[in-house]
């Protein structure tokens, strides 16, 4: 059964390896979305400071009368906050937004600003080394239960593991069929970080591509469905995100498998170089040609 199935983290906690994702789900509507993912039997959820709902996913939460421990809530500092301080602050906003007494996970949101992504050079080490000492406070405090990053590259990882205590668990990364990290997800396995794929479904793109639907139709499944079959066989947490009770339901229908020669051919997909309003979004370097 998908939903039971987890990953372990490096601390020993149990990651559920289908999440639903929150991103564009607006405070007074995402109650509904995650209380119909509950229901259907999701027990990971993803949100971030940044998409202003912590406050309506914590209600949910709460409302579902599932045990709390049976959950696992991920949120993100806000990929600005690049000191000591402000990282802290933004911790205790979301304990005080969720009203939880803990969260599952909580992970740096971005190496960057989101107005440099894409822009600058610049990868904020000193910064993201100190949200990192927030975060790894916040962990021995009790506050977060686990610990982890998102949107960074190898570099990125680096220089957090030169000074890190506690390693990152994850990675959360943009990851989909024309848009796969090959290199940064071996990366991530060989340093013990658990990679979490976000977008599987492009953010909607994956629609328009004549080879996902082609290949969906082949395996009698609809496009998500190949779409997130195809990130679970890269041996990541899955992320989709979707506001229609029939889409979470049918996300969760996972159950088929992609022939290695099949998983070969999408991962030779032509690359997706323009996400259109969603210019922070990495393109990476490697289509998938391995
Ligand atoms: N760390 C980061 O920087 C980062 C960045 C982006 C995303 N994320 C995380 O990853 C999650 C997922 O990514 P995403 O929101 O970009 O998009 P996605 O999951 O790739 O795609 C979502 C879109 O696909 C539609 N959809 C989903 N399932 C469907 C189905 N079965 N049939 C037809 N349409 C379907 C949704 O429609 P409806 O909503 O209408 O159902 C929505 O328009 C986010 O919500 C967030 O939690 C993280």
């Amino acid at each position: 059964m998908i939903f039971q199935e987890t990953y372990t983290l490096s601390n020993g906690i149990k990651i559920p390896r289908l999440g639903f994702g929150t991103w564009c789900i607006r405070d007074e509507k995402v109650e509904k979305a995650v209380q119909a993912a509950l229901q259907i039997g999701y027990r990971h959820i993803d949100t971030a400071q940044v998409y202003g709902n912590e406050r309506g996913v914590g209600e949910a939460i709460r409302q579902s009368k599932i045990k709390r421990e049976d959950i696992f809530l991920t949120s993100k500092i806000a990929a600005e906050a690049k000191d000591y301080d402000t990282a802290m602050k933004t911790i205790e906003g979301t304990l005080a937004k969720t009203q939880m007494e803990y969260i599952d996970m909580m992970i740096i949101h971005s190496p960057q600003p989101w107005d440099e992504v894409n822009v600058s050079e610049n990868r904020y080490e000193e910064g993201n080394r100190e949200a990192w000492r927030a975060l790894e406070d916040a962990y021995q405090s009790g506050k977060i239960r686990a610990i982890g990053v998102s949107n960074f590259n190898c570099h990125d990882i680096e220089n957090i593991l030169s000074i890190a205590k506690i390693k990152p668990m994850v990675n959360q990364i943009l990851c989909h069929i024309a848009n796969t990290p090959l290199e940064l997800i071996d990366f991530c396995h060989e340093n013990g970080i658990i990679v979490e794929a976000y977008s599987p479904i492009a953010h909607g793109e994956a629609f328009k591509i004549k080879e996902i639907e082609d290949m969906a139709k082949k395996y009698e499944v609809t496009v998500p469905q190949l779409c997130i079959r195809y990130d679970w066989q890269l041996d990541t947490v899955v992320l989709p995100k979707a506001e229609n009770p029939e889409h979470i339901k049918e996300n969760s229908q996972i159950d088929f498998v992609i022939s290695d020669e099949d998983m070969n051919t999408l991962k030779q997909v032509e690359l997706i170089k323009n996400y259109g309003e969603y210019s922070h979004y990495p393109v990476y370097a490697n289509p998938g040609k391995k």
